[in-house]
């Protein structure tokens, strides 16, 4: 086997096997990444052009009932400051967003008790009647299909749940028992079933994670297809039991994100606030890889320090018209450009297949 063989099979079949991608993942070299990057960005031009959307991302709560070991905001970690916004507070989040142009707000939060389906639903419903030009999407963590449902009949578009890692056993690792692959997938499949558009993902380098795994990840979004893929490098927080494991490679994350973009070429590929957190310029690389979204903060300012998965994260953003201005600048002078819109998945024009 030969990466680059490999990669040109992939960018002509969109699939390859789990030894292939197994092979892909352990074989990776600075020269592999930059011509994977290559081709990933052919395919990405082909279907979005130079577009980058941008989605608002409001942290509504850092109360969270789990306990994922990787996780600074899991429920055994005394040295939060926890918060959560009430709607008021989300919808004046969204209101500075809609301003500066943001036509989606993702709502993202621990699995905080507190958000019921009526508050929820309420709040959801609240933002589409005021912008109804927006998407919505929500990030809440593993609900009920019924509470899926609701949100969803309430006017929710997207729901991002990341898969966090394909193998059971690796999956055991990274959380307590009460938290099962099995159900994950459940949860994801439910969300597609009801209409959602919807998101998984993992993260790269986490503990115990090998190269095995990651083609287990890479094999099941070939399967899956996500309309959404969230892929970031593990970053240690000191106050969870992973505080000593070392940080995920951001080259290798860029190299999948180039990987993932060949396997699903329409897939919406955000170039992760993890990634901008461990190198300067780590978003703009995420984006000349094949990544196409970029998720600027708009929480307000005190609560989105406390928002703390993992230590020393990005928080500038471009909350202010000043930090989309700096954005648009730092996207312009690599090609690409801010489109102004909900940025749905652009879904194969029938007239293609004919
Ligand atoms: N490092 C990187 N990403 C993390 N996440 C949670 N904790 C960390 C960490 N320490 C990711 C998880 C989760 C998403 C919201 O953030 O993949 O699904």
């Amino acid at each position: 086997m030969n990466s680059i063989t490999l990669l040109d099979k992939l960018f002509e079949n969109k699939s390859l096997s789990l030894d292939e991608y197994k092979f892909l993942v352990e074989n990776y070299d600075k020269s592999n990444a930059r011509y994977a990057a290559t081709l990933a960005v052919k395919r990405r031009k082909e279907i979005y052009s130079n577009s980058v959307f941008i989605r608002g991302l409001i942290e509504i709560s850092n109360i969270c009932k789990n306990d994922c070991y990787y996780c600074g905001i899991r429920c055994s970690n005394k040295n939060v400051d926890r918060f959560r916004l009430n709607k008021e507070d989300i919808l004046s989040s969204c209101d500075k967003g809609y301003s500066l142009g943001f036509r989606t707000f993702v709502m993202q939060g621990g699995e905080d008790p507190y958000f019921t389906d009526e508050i929820m639903c309420d709040i959801v419903k609240s933002i589409k009647e005021k912008y109804p030009d927006c998407a919505v999407t929500l990030s809440l963590g593993e609900r009920s299909k019924e509470s899926y449902q609701k949100l969803f009949d309430s006017g929710a578009d997207r729901y991002l749940l990341r898969h966090e890692t394909a193998d059971c056993e690796h999956y055991a690792k990274l959380h307590p028992e009460s938290l099962t692959l099995e159900n994950r997938m459940q949860c994801l499949k439910d969300l597609r079933k009801i209409g959602f558009q919807v998101g998984c993902g993992f993260m790269v380098g986490s503990p115990y994670q090998t190269g095995e795994h990651i083609a287990k990840d890479l094999k099941f979004i070939e399967n899956f297809k996500p309309d959404m893929c969230g892929i970031g490098p593990f970053i240690p927080h000191k106050d969870t039991p992973f505080k000593d494991f070392s940080s995920g490679s951001v080259s290798l994350t860029c190299y999948l994100l180039s990987v993932i973009r060949l396997i699903h070429p329409r897939v919406l590929l955000p170039a992760t606030t993890a990634l901008g957190t461990l190198m300067d310029k780590g978003r703009e690389m995420g984006i000349l890889s094949g990544a196409n979204v970029v998720m600027p903060n708009l929480s307000p300012e005190d609560t989105r320090k406390k928002y703390e998965l993992y230590n020393n994260k990005l928080s500038t953003g471009a909350e202010s018209a000043n930090g989309l201005e700096a954005l648009r600048k730092n996207l312009d002078e690599i090609g690409y450009e801010i489109e102004i819109g909900r940025g749905d998945i652009r879904k194969e024009d029938i007239y293609e297949q004919l």
